[in-house]
């Protein structure tokens, strides 16, 4: 699909168009819902037909539409609600025709930008629903003379990294590590990646937003106030507004960074060194990044190894001789070796970890590329760790990893401190900051839709959440809004979710700014229109 939209008529002024005569493509429609449709040309601008974005079920085109950015094959099947009709702008118009549309015929919209979110709610309600998806609205301007640029939401991670890789070779952005993950979902959660400890997170380096509000009013930060812009860099998608564009800063790295992937498994000494990695790994100079991921279950093969393993992820701002010298005093007990590593242009590093395969690339191209090579049935949950845990607690994981029965499992631990712990709990909504040694990603995927596989995959992460309980943070047990988990407290999916349920996983994933966020959400949408299952409720 090839982007339309430009930068510029983001900020023409709305035309408002009448549209008198019936068109043909609302005559197939449900009844109850036409008056919705004649609705949005009268609220689009005329110079971009609103027409040509909009599918409904009839339209051939729609079951691709829709497919096109699911995510989660979990949420693929017949009996999944499907939207009334997809909406792909390709002018912010139409955004505004779909809130003001949708507002006035009751019903709701849910926002696409890269469709990663875990539990389907870009894509899924159980109300009558629309989808807006950014798909069209993803054009990217980088500007080397001032170090920033501006993102719409329907780019990919990847494709930013691309065009920032394109201009410069020593500029870059902190944001996630799959290159398929949306723009628009990811920096309203957060957004962490392997520069988290050096430059924060995605949603610290934001300095400016182009927004439609509830009412269809389009706002830059300027416009939109301080409370909203501070609420949306982080205080989770869908709650406030469909954010349209983004203004970052980018950031300097040198023109030649290190990477470095080390295989341990339990032969070796992996438990040993990841105990050891818990004291180390967060103290380490900001220009070191070393994370673990540990595989198992029965597709694994990492690296050739057919059981749990865990591999050390690194990423260094400098020469892999300076590496290995600083790791070989501070963390002696890992040993990396060099031909661990790689020194690459910072752009090729991304793709080559994304790629998990530890070589140098001939293309970036695939960066480029919006579709993931599979699409799993994932389920994902998260923790925050305070206080390093027993190498008990660690043989305890790696027993569970060995599960025969489970396809997928993936434990991602990303070391915190550095940067992370120097910005301030209320400076975003994202409170996760100093205390924290490092975050726990529980994750589990496995092929097809069968329901005894479903229950099989989700049990084994609810029990294993379960078992780490003692070792990870209390009151509240702390989770990442973007591994969004629908376990954490009730949700009604049918209707409004009450201040009280919310608040069991609103203090979960923003701590203490759970209450400025309720205070923000009743300011700009005190109607509550943009609302999911874990949408930042009214008061
Ligand atoms: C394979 C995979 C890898 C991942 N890797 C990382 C990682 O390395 N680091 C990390 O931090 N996270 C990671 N995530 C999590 C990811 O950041 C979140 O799922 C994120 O919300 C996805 O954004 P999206 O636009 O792709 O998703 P979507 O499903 O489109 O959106 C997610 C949520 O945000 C809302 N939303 C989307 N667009 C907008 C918008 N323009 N305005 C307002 N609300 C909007 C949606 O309605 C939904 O509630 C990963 C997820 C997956 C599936
Ligand atoms: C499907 O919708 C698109 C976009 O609105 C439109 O261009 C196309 O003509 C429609 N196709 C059919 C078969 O209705
Ligand atoms: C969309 O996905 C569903 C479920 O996987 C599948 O049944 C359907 O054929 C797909 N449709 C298209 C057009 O790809
Ligand atoms: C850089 O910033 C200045 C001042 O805000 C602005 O005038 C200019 O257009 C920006 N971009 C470039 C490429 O100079
Ligand atoms: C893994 O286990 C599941 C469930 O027992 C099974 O369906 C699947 O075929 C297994 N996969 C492999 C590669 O052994």
């Amino acid at each position: 699909m090839k982007s339309s939209s430009q930068l510029t008529p983001l900020f023409h002024v709305l035309i408002i168009v009448v549209v008198s005569s019936s068109p043909l493509w609302v005559s197939a429609f449900p009844h109850e819902h036409q008056n919705f449709l004649h609705c949005l040309p009268e609220h689009s601008s005329k110079s971009y037909p609103i027409s040509k974005v909009v599918y409904t079920p009839i339209n051939s085109s729609y079951s691709s539409v829709l497919n096109f950015s699911i995510r989660n094959f979990r949420f693929s099947k017949p009996e999944t609600p499907k939207p009334l009709l997809i909406i792909t702008p390709s002018h912010v118009s139409h955004i505004q025709a779909a809130v003001i549309c949708s507002k006035s015929h009751g019903l709701q919209i849910r926002t696409r930008s890269g469709g990663h979110d875990y539990e389907g709610l870009s894509y899924v309600a159980y109300r009558p629903f629309i989808i807006v998806d950014l798909i069209n609205i993803r054009s990217i301007s980088v500007d080397i003379v001032n170090n920033t640029a501006w993102v719409e939401s329907g780019a990919t991670l990847g494709e930013l990294y691309y065009r920032i890789g394109e201009k410069s070779r020593t500029l870059a952005f902190p944001a996630g590590i799959c290159p398929t993950v949306g723009v628009g979902g990811h920096f309203s959660g957060g957004g962490y990646g392997f520069l988290l400890r050096k430059y924060g997170l995605a949603a610290d380096n934001v300095i400016d937003a182009y927004l439609v509000d509830a009412n269809g009013m389009a706002h830059d930060r300027e416009s939109m106030g301080e409370d909203l812009f501070w609420a949306i860099r982080g205080g989770g998608g869908g709650s406030f507004g469909i954010v349209v564009a983004w203004k970052v800063k980018l950031v300097p790295v040198p023109a030649l960074v290190t990477i470095c992937s080390t295989i341990k498994n339990l032969e070796g000494d992996a438990v040993k060194v990841i105990h050891q990695w818990q004291y180390v790994a967060n103290k380490l100079h900001e220009d070191i990044f070393l994370g673990i991921v540990l595989t198992g279950g029965n597709t694994s093969t990492q690296g050739g190894i057919k059981k749990p393993t865990a591999t050390f992820y690194s990423l260094f701002l400098g020469k892999v001789d300076e590496l290995v010298a600083t790791l070989s005093t501070t963390f002696p007990e890992f040993g990396l070796i060099k031909k661990d590593c790689l020194e690459v242009r910072w752009i090729e590093s991304t793709l080559i970890i994304a790629s998990g395969v530890f070589q140098t690339v001939e293309s970036l191209k695939p960066l480029l590329n919006r579709t993931p090579s599979t699409i799993d049935s994932t389920k994902i949950k998260s923790d925050y760790i305070k206080k390093p845990i027993p190498k008990a607690a660690i043989e305890g994981i790696w027993q569970r990893l060995k599960a025969g029965d489970i396809e997928a499992p993936q434990l991602v631990f990303v070391p915190y401190g550095a940067r992370m712990s120097q910005i301030s709990e209320s400076e975003t909504p994202f409170s996760h900051r100093a205390g924290y040694l490092y975050k726990i990603g529980y994750m589990v995927g496995w092929k097809g839709q069968n329901l005894k596989a479903k229950n099989r995959h989700i049990s084994w992460t609810r029990e294993l959440y379960e078992y780490m309980t003692p070792f990870v943070s209390k009151s509240p047990r702390t989770a990442y809004v973007n591994y969004r988990d629908l376990d954490i407290g009730s949700n009604n999916k049918y209707g409004k979710t009450s201040y009280k349920q919310a608040s069991i996983w609103g203090l979960k994933y923003f701590g203490n700014n759970f209450k400025r966020l309720v205070y923000v959400k009743n300011k700009v949408d005190p109607h509550d229109f943009f609302r999911h299952e874990q949408s930042i409720p009214t008061l």
